[in-house]
């Protein structure tokens, strides 16, 4: 099996809305990317692909947040939503999904990540609730976590605000 890592394209778009259906159990993930998509706020998203059968092993999307430090927006993101088809899981895909993701977004200049998740999963990856505590979120709590990009450069400290693209208002709260 080769599984490369790559940015999605406008082909992937059906695959990818296939694949979040089957993959949650409720159509909000796959309504969520729809809705950032129509919204514009997207930032980044990749796709695993099997080379080998041409199918969507994974994907992974990013969409833009408000974020203030100090008084000054600072580019952030939401990693949300993350998907592995159950043939390619416990592989390492989901792993390199997000590494190569993190070495786009520092390319980019975003210096926060935010996710809301499992943090036995995303901590390994880098991702703390203490770092995310720092800001107002309506989603705050220890399933809500951020990671710092660019060496964290980012002060924390001072209590500022996280916001969500609006798409992710359909989610609800934890
Ligand atoms: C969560 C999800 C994205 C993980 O995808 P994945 O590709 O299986 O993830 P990884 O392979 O990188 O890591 C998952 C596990 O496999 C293990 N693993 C990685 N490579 C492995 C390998 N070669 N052999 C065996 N296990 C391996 C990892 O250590 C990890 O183990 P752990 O979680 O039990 O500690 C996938 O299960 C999924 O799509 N679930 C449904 C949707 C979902 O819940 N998305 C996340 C929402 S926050």
């Amino acid at each position: 099996m080769a599984v490369a890592i790559r940015p999605a394209t406008g082909a992937d778009v059906a695959p990818i809305d296939a694949l979040l259906r089957t993959s949650f159990p409720y159509p909000e993930e796959a309504d969520l990317l729809r809705d950032l998509c129509v919204a514009g706020d997207m930032v980044l998203t990749l796709v695993a692909h099997d080379e080998d059968s041409d199918a969507l092993a994974g994907a992974i999307v990013f969409s833009r947040m408000a974020v203030t430090v100090a008084g000054q927006a600072v580019p952030a993101v939401a990693l949300a939503p993350l998907a592995v088809a159950p043939a390619y899981r416990r592989q390492g895909v989901a792993e390199a999904l997000i590494h190569a993701a993190h070495d786009g977004l520092e390319s980019a200049g975003v210096v926060l990540s935010f996710v809301l998740g499992d943090p036995a999963f995303y901590g390994r990856f880098g991702y703390d609730a203490a770092v995310a505590r720092n800001f107002d979120s309506p989603y705050a709590g220890e399933h809500f976590m951020a990671l710092p990009l660019q060496g964290g450069l980012v002060p924390c400290g001072v209590r500022e605000a996280a916001l969500h693209a609006p798409a992710f208002s359909r989610l609800g709260t934890q």
